[in-house]
C-alpha cells in the first residue's frame, strides 16, 4: 500500500509549481460541504527549464465536482485521480486552477481537515489535513496569500471565522449569510483555519510597541464565557514578553483564539486564528487546578510565539518540524520561567523530560530531533521533536550567551522572514553572529538516543588538585548502531567540603570563577582543577545544562551535603532525588529478595531538615519533598519490576510520614490560605507545599489526616485543593470516604466536560486492584466517548499510566488498551497511534510481561491498520 511507503529527507525537491494566491469558498453543511477553490499557480523558478511538468496536487476523501484550468473545464483524459492525488497532465507556466469538491465533515472522526465538534465546524490542517479540504500542493514550502469566504446558516452558525481580517459580510437567500476573510501574509496550507458556530466572544485590546492597535478575541460556547480571563491575560503577557525579549511584534489587526471540545492536540497556531483544545484554554478557580492554569498560560504563549517562530518563518519540509517546535517550546519555557518560579519551572520540565523523553529515546520509536524518514508525520509530534529540540536550543543559548543568541535570532527572523527554512538556516545564523564553529554541535539534530556520561573525580591532597574524567557513550538506537561523540556543555561547580561554598576554579592556569562550563567533545576527556584549597564535592550538569544521563559515584553523605550546600537550586533538588533513588534501589532489591525493608535514616534526616528549616521558596521546597515518580524510578532500572517499585516507593513515603508526622502536619497547617483564589506564584507554592504534606499523612491513613482531607474536599475552596483531597481519598483504601466524595463530585460537575475528565482520571489511577474494573465500568458512562480525545486520554491514557494496574500480570490491562487501540484505529488514527505507546515499551519488562505485551501488539498488527498505527506497531515489533 502506497500510504505505508516512507518519505525520506534526502529526497527533498522544491515544488514544481507554487501557489501565490488562494481563493476559497466554503458552503457549509454537515454531511455535504462544498469547497470551491481558485488557485493562482505558477511554475517554480527552480524548475524553469524543465520540459512539461504535470501538476500534482494532494487530495484525500474529496469528491471532485468540477475542475478547470484558466476557465476551461478539463476533459476526463486531461487529469487523473487516485486516493491521495490529483494530476493535471499539462498546464501552462502560470494559470488559474478552479476546483469544486464535496466533503463530509460530520463523518470526520479523525479530527483532521474540516470536522464538527459540539455543533460547530472547525479545521485542523497541520500537518497534512488541508488535503482533506481541497486539492492543493499541501506542503509547507508552498506559501500563498488567502482569501476565504465562509457561508453558513445564520441561525445555527452566526459566527464565521477564518485567518486574517474580515473584509466583507452579508445576507444570502435561505437564511444563510457569509463573511469573507483576507490574510495578507503568505502562509503554507497547514496554517489555514476556519471556524463556524454559535460562539460568544470576550474582547480586549493590545497596543504593540510600534503603536499598532490589535483587537484580541477569545471565542467560546456561551456557558464558558466565565472561563476566559486567564487565557486573555496570558495572551497579553505573552505579546508583551515577545516584544521585550525577542523584539517580535504582532502583525495583524486581529488575533483570535477559539476553544473547541474535540481536538487531537493541545492547540494550533493558525495565522491570526489559533484553535485550542478547550482543556488548554478554559480555566476557572472552581474547575481548573493550578497546574491547569499554568498549562493554559504556557500553551497560549506557545501558540502566540509561533506567529514568528513557525508562521512568519516556517519549515521547508516536515523533517524540519523541530525548527519551529523546539525553538517555540524553548521560548514558552523561558516565558513561564520569567512569569512564575524559574527554578520550579526548570525542575518540572526536567522531571518530565527525564522520565518521558528518555523513555522515548530508549525505545523502539527513538528518532533524532530531525528524523531522516517517516511513514506518517503525525507520529512525529513527539517529546524528542518538542522537548529535546528545546533543550538543544537552550544549549545554543548557553553556548552563545543571551546577547549573541538574541542577535542570531534577529538575524534568523530578518533573513528568513516569509520563507520556509531549515535547521541549518537557524544554526547557521547562530554560528554567523558568534563566530562559533557548530559543526560538531549539529550532530544533536541527527543522532538519536540519550548520551550517557560516566564521571569520576579524585582530589589530590598533596597537589591541591581535582581530577575529573568524563566519558560519553550513546547506546545504539533503531537504524543507528554507531554513535559519534557529541559536543556536551557541562555547567559545574566544585563545592568545598569544609566551607560548604563554591570554590574558585582554575583550569589550565586560567581562573574560571565558581561556576563554569566545561566542554566534553571527545569520547573521553580529563579535566584538572588546580589550586583548590579544600577537597570538593563536584556539582555537575547544573541546571541540566545538556539533555544527558550523568552518572557519578556519589556517596549518600555527598548527596546530603549537596542537598544542603549546592548554590545551584536545580542541583540541590537533584541531589535530593539522587539520595532518594539510592534508598529506593535498596528497597526495590529488598522487596525482590523478600528481605525486610529498612528505611535509610539519612533520607529521613534530610527530609526533617527540609521540613523544619527556613525556606524562601516554598515551591522549590514542595518539589524537594516530592519523591521520584514510579515512572522515573522505572527509567533507572535495567528490568522494570512494577510491583517492587510501587512497594518501595510506598514504603519510603509511609516511613517518612511515620517518622515526621508532626512536621508534615505543621507544614500543612502553616500553609492554609484564606485569601480568594488567585493563580499567582506565592499562592500556588503554598498550595503545592500543603498538598504534598497532606499526601504523606494520608499515605499512612492517619485519622486526623483523613479528616483534614475530607474537610478540604468539603470546603470546596478551589479545584487545586478539591482535586488534591479527592485524589488522596480515592487513592487510599478508605472507600467509605472516597465513594461518597466521588459521587458528590460527579453529580455536581456532570455538566462540565473538563471537570468530568478529571473525575475519570482520579478514579482509574488508584493503586487498588479494582482500577481496571472501574475503567470498564466508566467506559459505559454517558459522559464518556471514544470519539473525544480528551475523554480517551482522561480514562484510557490515565489508566495506562497507572503502573501497577496497567501492568497486571494477568495481561488484562494490556488487553484493554489494545481493544481500545483497535477501535480507535478506525475512528482516529492519530490518537490510536499515541495511545499504543506504553505497549511499545515491552523490552523494559520481565519475560512474562514481554510476552503478554507482544501478543497484544501482534493482535493489533493483524487488523487493517492506518499508516499511523502501522508505523508504530512495525517499529515496536521490529
Ligand atoms: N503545532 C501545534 C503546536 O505545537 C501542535 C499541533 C500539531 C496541533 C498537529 C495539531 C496538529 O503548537
Ligand atoms: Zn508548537
Amino acid at each position: 500500500m502506497s500510504a505505508m511507503q516512507p518519505t525520506y529527507l534526502h529526497d527533498y525537491q522544491p515544488p514544481a509549481y507554487r501557489v501565490t494566491h488562494t481563493e476559497l469558498k466554503f458552503d457549509l453543511s454537515s454531511s455535504a460541504t462544498r469547497v470551491t477553490a481558485r488557485l493562482h499557480v505558477e511554475r517554480h523558478p527552480a524548475h524553469q527549464d524543465a520540459g512539461a511538468l504535470p501538476l500534482v496536487l494532494n487530495g484525500e476523501q474529496l469528491t471532485l465536482k468540477r475542475i478547470a484550468v484558466d476557465g476551461e473545464e478539463l476533459e476526463a483524459d486531461e487529469y487523473a485521480q487516485d486516493d491521495a492525488t490529483l494530476t493535471v497532465h499539462r498546464v501552462p507556466e502560470s494559470f488559474l486552477l478552479d476546483t469544486e469538491v464535496e466533503i463530509d465533515p460530520a463523518a470526520n472522526t479523525a479530527l483532521s481537515g474540516l470536522y464538527q465538534s459540539s455543533g460547530m465546524f472547525c479545521t485542523q490542517c497541520e500537518a497534512e489535513g488541508f488535503r482533506r479540504i481541497t486539492f492543493y500542493p499541501d506542503r509547507p514550502d508552498v506559501m500563498a496569500t488567502f482569501s476565504t469566504t465562509v457561508i453558513g446558516d445564520r441561525a445555527t452558525l452566526p459566527v464565521l471565522l477564518s485567518n486574517g481580517n474580515p473584509v466583507e459580510s452579508g445576507e444570502l437567500p435561505d437564511d444563510r449569510h457569509f463573511v469573507t476573510w483576507e490574510d495578507p501574509h503568505p502562509k503554507p496550507s497547514y496554517l489555514f483555519a476556519l471556524v463556524a458556530g454559535d460562539l460568544k466572544k470576550v474582547e480586549d485590546r493590545f497596543t504593540t510597541q510600534s503603536g499598532r492597535d490589535v483587537t484580541l478575541q477569545v471565542w467560546v460556547e456561551e456557558e464558558n464565557l466565565s472561563k476566559t480571563d486567564h487565557a486573555m491575560a496570558s495572551l497579553k503577557r505573552a505579546m508583551k514578553w515577545d516584544e521585550e525579549t525577542y523584539g517580535r511584534e504582532y502583525d495583524l489587526d486581529l488575533f483570535m483564539i477559539v476553544a473547541v471540545n474535540d481536538f487531537n492536540m493541545g492547540a494550533m497556531e493558525n495565522k491570526g486564528l489559533n484553535i485550542f483544545n478547550s482543556a488548554a484554554v478554559l480555566t476557572h478557580p472552581h474547575t481548573a487546578t493550578d497546574a491547569a492554569f499554568q498549562r493554559v498560560e504556557s500553551i497560549v504563549a506557545h501558540e502566540y510565539f509561533h506567529n514568528w517562530s513557525g508562521n512568519r518563518v516556517t519549515c521547508r519540509d516536515w523533517f524540519q518540524l523541530s525548527l519551529k517546535e523546539g525553538f517555540t517550546v524553548f521560548r514558552d519555557q523561558s516565558f513561564s520561567a520569567d512569569t512564575n518560579s524559574a527554578p520550579v519551572k526548570r525542575i518540572e520540565d526536567v522531571s518530565m523530560f527525564r522520565t518521558a523523553q528518555f523513555a522515548e529515546d530508549a525505545g523502539p520509536t527513538a528518532h533524532p530531533i530531525r528524523p531522516d524518514h517517516y511513514i506518517e508525520i503525525g507520529n512525529f509530534y513527539t517529546l524528542t521533536i518538542y522537548e529535546k529540540g528545546a533543550e538543544v536550543v537552550r544549549m545554543l543559548r548557553n553556548l552563545l550567551g543571551w546577547e549573541l543568541f538574541r542577535r542570531g535570532s534577529d538575524l534568523y527572523f530578518e533573513r528568513l522572514d516569509g520563507q520556509a527554512a531549515t535547521i541549518e538556516d537557524f544554526v547557521g545564523c547562530m554560528s554567523e553572529v558568534s563566530g562559533l564553529d557548530l559543526t560538531q554541535f549539529m550532530h544533536w539534530y541527527s543522532q538519536a538516543g540519550t548520551p550517557e556520561i560516566d564521571a569520576h573525580g579524585e582530589y589530590d591532597y598533596a597537589k591541591s588538585e581535582y581530577h575529573l574524567t568524563l566519558r560519553q557513550r550513546t547506546a545504539p538506537t533503531p537504524g543507528q548502531p554507531d554513535k559519534v561523540a557529541l559536543h556536551i556543555p557541562i555547567r559545574m561547580g566544585l563545592v568545598g567540603t569544609k566551607s560548604g561554598q563554591d570554590l574558585k576554579m582554575t583550569v589550565d592556569g586560567e581562573s574560571v570563577g565558581t561556576d563554569t562550563v566545561i566542554h566534553l567533545r571527545e569520547y573521553e576527556q580529563h579535566f584538572v582543577f588546580t589550586d583548590l584549597a579544600e577537597a570538593p564535592v563536584p556539582s555537575l550538569l547544573r541546571g541540566f545544562s545538556a539533555p544527558v544521563k550523568l552518572r557519578f559515584p556519589y556517596g549518600r553523605e555527598d548527596l546530603a551535603f549537596l542537598l544542603q550546600h549546592d548554590s545551584d537550586g536545580f542541583n540541590r533538588w537533584d541531589a535530593g532525588q539522587r539520595l532518594a533513588m539510592l534508598a529506593l534501589e535498596d528497597l526495590i532489591a529488598a522487596h525482590r529478595n523478600g528481605v525486610e525493608k529498612v528505611m535509610d535514616v539519612r533520607v529521613v534526616e534530610a527530609f526533617r531538615t527540609l521540613l523544619t528549616g527556613e525556606t524562601d521558596d516554598k515551591a522549590v521546597l514542595a518539589e524537594m519533598l516530592t519523591l521520584p515518580s514510579e515512572a522515573y524510578i522505572a527509567e533507572q532500572q535495567p528490568v522494570v519490576d512494577v510491583d517492587a517499585i510501587h512497594a518501595a516507593r510506598t514504603f519510603v513515603k509511609q516511613s517518612l510520614a511515620y517518622a515526621l508526622r508532626d512536621e508534615f502536619m505543621a507544614v500543612y497547617r502553616a500553609n492554609q490560605l484564606d485569601a480568594p483564589y488567585a493563580p499567582e506564584p506565592q499562592q500556588i507554592a503554598a498550595r503545592s507545599l500543603k498538598n504534598v504534606a497532606l499526601s504523606y499523612l494520608v499515605a499512612i491513613e492517619d485519622e486526623e489526616a483523613l479528616s483534614l482531607a475530607q474537610a478540604q474536599f468539603d470546603a470546596d475552596h478551589n479545584m487545586t485543593d478539591v482535586r488534591s483531597a479527592l485524589t488522596l481519598l480515592t487513592h487510599s483504601s478508605r472507600n467509605d470516604l472516597a465513594d461518597p466524595a466521588l459521587r458528590a463530585f460527579g453529580e455536581k460537575w456532570s455538566h462540565d466536560p473538563l471537570v468530568m475528565d478529571q473525575w475519570f482520571s482520579i478514579q482509574v489511577t488508584r493503586p487498588q486492584a479494582d482500577a481496571l474494573d472501574r475503567v470498564k465500568f466508566l467506559m459505559e458512562h454517558p459522559k464518556f466517548s471514544l470519539k473525544n480525545p480528551n475523554k480517551v486520554r482522561a480514562l484510557i491514557g490515565a489508566f495506562a499510566s497507572n503502573r501497577v494496574n496497567f501492568h497486571r500480570i494477568d495481561g488484562a490491562g494490556y488487553r484493554l488498551l489494545s481493544d481500545v487501540v483497535i477501535e480507535l484505529n478506525k475512528l482516529n488514527p492519530e490518537i490510536a497511534a499515541r495511545l499504543v505507546t506504553p505497549l511499545t515499551r515491552w523490552q523494559r519488562f520481565d519475560e512474562a510481561r514481554q510476552e503478554l505485551m507482544k501478543a497484544e501488539l501482534e493482535r493489533i498488527r493483524a487488523e487493517d491498520l492506518s499508516p499511523n498505527v502501522y508505523e508504530v506497531i512495525e517499529k515496536a515489533l521490529a
